[in-house]
């Protein structure tokens, strides 16, 4: 792809409410020169480009002009990069803003899709990347310097940016097409979908539509806990990946009937007790290291505890564990090199200890004790609760405006566990009125089988995009959500209602579930 420019790039200095003092301005549709007036908002604009880009992708090429801005909270000294794509031709009267994944605040590669079909749609690195100098992905852009907290780049990436890029993005819509939206979305995955929660409950107005999948809410919990897994393994034993790979066949045969049907895939992981212990002494053929290995007691704790979560020294509950059928290669992932296996920590785990926790870029992470875990984990918890916390939920605002959520989490998710994501869903539920109450704003929906943020060899949501359109502008209810492989589909049920094979029929079949309430009790006809 090189994008051909028609005009030369167009660069200047906009303050807010002022005209920008470039004469030069491309006949319509084109790209430059524009006014972008913004009022009532804690930023300034410190910089805006614009630039035509032709025939983007060689497959489908579509053209935008390409709106970039630096923005600046003053007081706050940060660089803050937003990044919006406007159609040229065929916009749909639509903007998506879109979130991150790990500690980035969104990339330029989640555009090009909703481009392509005629929305506008942003991203923002909320500052975090030092005004392109760093990589953002390290958390480095935590600390201003060891022991200090970025509090003002924290806040950025906890819901300012997100904020700030959508209030610039709907004034640039406005100038450019002279128009009014007709529809404000936001779609993220992961830190992403964390960002969507933020938005609904922080910026109630911004958006209509949130898609918000596998969110990484409960930060200050679940950051610390995704890094228990290597102190576990710190403390005890580095199984090699054959061991993992055995005991993730072995629960996924002993807990696959129980959630009523063998169908490869488990529905039900909270009623999956599988006893690690009882693949003890049995011999795994290896490849790396290529030996047969005997399953000894360490490895079968290394497994329990993984399944068990975050646990304090004293024996108190701390965080949830992997779910039993999520692959261990997210958070216990191991390699062997130079004749030993040893673990693979799950990088932003381990960069939140060392950034957000310890605030040091020396902290040596991989020697942590089980005391020292404890501190870290509770000492999150403390320093982030009041900024990235979730755990008094409240969307009050959002359902009064009318707003509608989407969420799926795999319940295979290998870094991020459905857990944290119903806790949040059951202490909103408690607040709000009960579970038909948050339904008629949002509905979640657990996939089995399936990944972070997709994949795993459960059936994927199909098209929940289009859920989220026909709920907003149709007023059609989800009241499932199509979820396939190329050979097995289901219609995913709205949490707490769970999926329930009818007894007969085909397994791969959606048709042979339907849903029913939580207990299990009263059948709700699959809608
Ligand atoms: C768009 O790009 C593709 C691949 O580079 C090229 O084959 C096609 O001719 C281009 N279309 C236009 C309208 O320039
Ligand atoms: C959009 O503009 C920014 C700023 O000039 C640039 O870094 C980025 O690569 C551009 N994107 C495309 C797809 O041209
Ligand atoms: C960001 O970096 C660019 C390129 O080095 C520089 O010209 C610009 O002044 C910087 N902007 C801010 C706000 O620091
Ligand atoms: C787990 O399996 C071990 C070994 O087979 C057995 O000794 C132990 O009693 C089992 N524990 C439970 C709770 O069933
Ligand atoms: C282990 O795998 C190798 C290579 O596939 C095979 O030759 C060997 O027989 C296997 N051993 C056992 C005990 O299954
Ligand atoms: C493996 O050993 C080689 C040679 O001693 C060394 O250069 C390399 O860093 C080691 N790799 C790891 C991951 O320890
Ligand atoms: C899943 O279903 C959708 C809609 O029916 C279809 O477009 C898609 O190709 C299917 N996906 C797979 C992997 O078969």
């Amino acid at each position: 792809m090189i994008p051909k420019t028609m005009c030369g790039a167009v660069t200047g200095l906009a303050l807010l409410g002022t005209e920008l003092a470039h004469g030069h301005v491309i006949s319509q549709p084109g790209c430059g020169g524009l006014h972008i007036p913004i009022s009532h908002s804690d930023f300034r604009i410190v910089s805006t480009k614009f630039t035509p880009v032709f025939n983007y992708t060689s497959v489908t090429g579509f053209d935008f002009c390409n709106v970039s801005a630096i923005l600046t909270h003053p007081g706050s000294n940060d660089a803050v990069y937003t990044e919006l794509w406007l159609p040229l031709t065929g916009w749909n009267g639509r903007f998506v803003a879109t979130g991150g994944g790990g500690l980035v605040a969104g990339f330029e590669s989640s555009l090009p899709p909703f481009v392509k079909e005629g929305y506008a749609s942003a991203y923002t690195d909320a500052g975090l990347t030092l005004n392109n100098t760093i990589d953002p992905s390290t958390g480095a852009w935590a600390i201003t310097s060891p022991g200090h907290l970025n509090n003002a780049l924290i806040e950025n990436f906890a819901y300012r940016s997100i904020h700030d890029m959508t209030v610039f993005s709907k004034a640039a819509i406005k100038a450019f097409y002279g128009s009014t939206l007709k529809y404000s979305y936001y779609s993220g995955c992961s830190t992403g979908g964390r960002m969507g929660y933020f938005a609904a409950k922080h910026y109630p107005d911004d958006f209509d539509g949130i898609l918000a999948n596998s969110p990484a809410i409960n930060t200050p919990q679940v950051s610390p806990a995704d890094f228990w897994p290597s102190v576990v393994m710190a403390n005890s034993v580095a199984p090699p990946q054959c061991i993992f790979d055995t005991y993730l066949d072995a629960i996924i045969s002993f807990c696959d009937a129980t959630d009523g049907v063998v169908d490869g895939l488990v529905s039900e992981p909270s009623l999956c007790h599988f006893n690690t212990s009882s693949l003890i002494g049995q011999t795994v053929n290896c490849s790396s290291p290529d030996a047969e290995i005997q399953i000894t007691a360490e490895h079968a704790d290394v497994i329990a505890k993984t399944l068990q979560g975050a646990t304090s020294t004293t024996g108190e509950f701390l965080w949830y564990g992997l779910a039993p059928g999520a692959p261990f290669t997210g958070l216990a992932d191991t390699v062997y090199v130079n004749g030993s296996v040893i673990p693979v920590p799950f990088s932003s785990a381990q960069f939140w200890i060392g950034y957000f926790v310890d605030q040091d870029p020396n902290a040596q992470t991989a020697t942590l004790t089980y005391e020292e875990f404890d501190t870290a984990f509770y000492r999150s918890v403390s320093l982030f609760t009041d900024i990235l916390g979730t755990d008094n939920p409240d969307l009050t605002s959002f359902r009064n405006k009318g707003g509608k959520l989407i969420t799926f989490h795999g319940l295979a998710d290998p870094l991020i566990t459905h857990w944290g994501t119903t806790r949040y869903r059951d202490r909103l539920q408690n607040k709000m009125g009960g579970a038909a109450e948050v339904n008629t704003f949002y509905r979640l929906f657990l996939a089995p089988g399936v990944g972070h943020c997709g994949g795993g060899t459960g059936p994927n949501p199909a098209d929940p995009w289009a859920a989220l359109t026909d709920w907003v502008e149709h007023g059609v209810v989800p009241h499932t959500l199509h979820a396939n492989t190329s050979t097995v589909s289901r219609n995913l049920c709205p949490y707490p209602e769970k999926l329930q094979y009818k007894g007969r029929g085909d397994v791969n079949l959606a048709s042979s579930f339907h849903c029913v309430a939580s207990d299990g009790s009263k059948y709700k006809s699959g809608s």
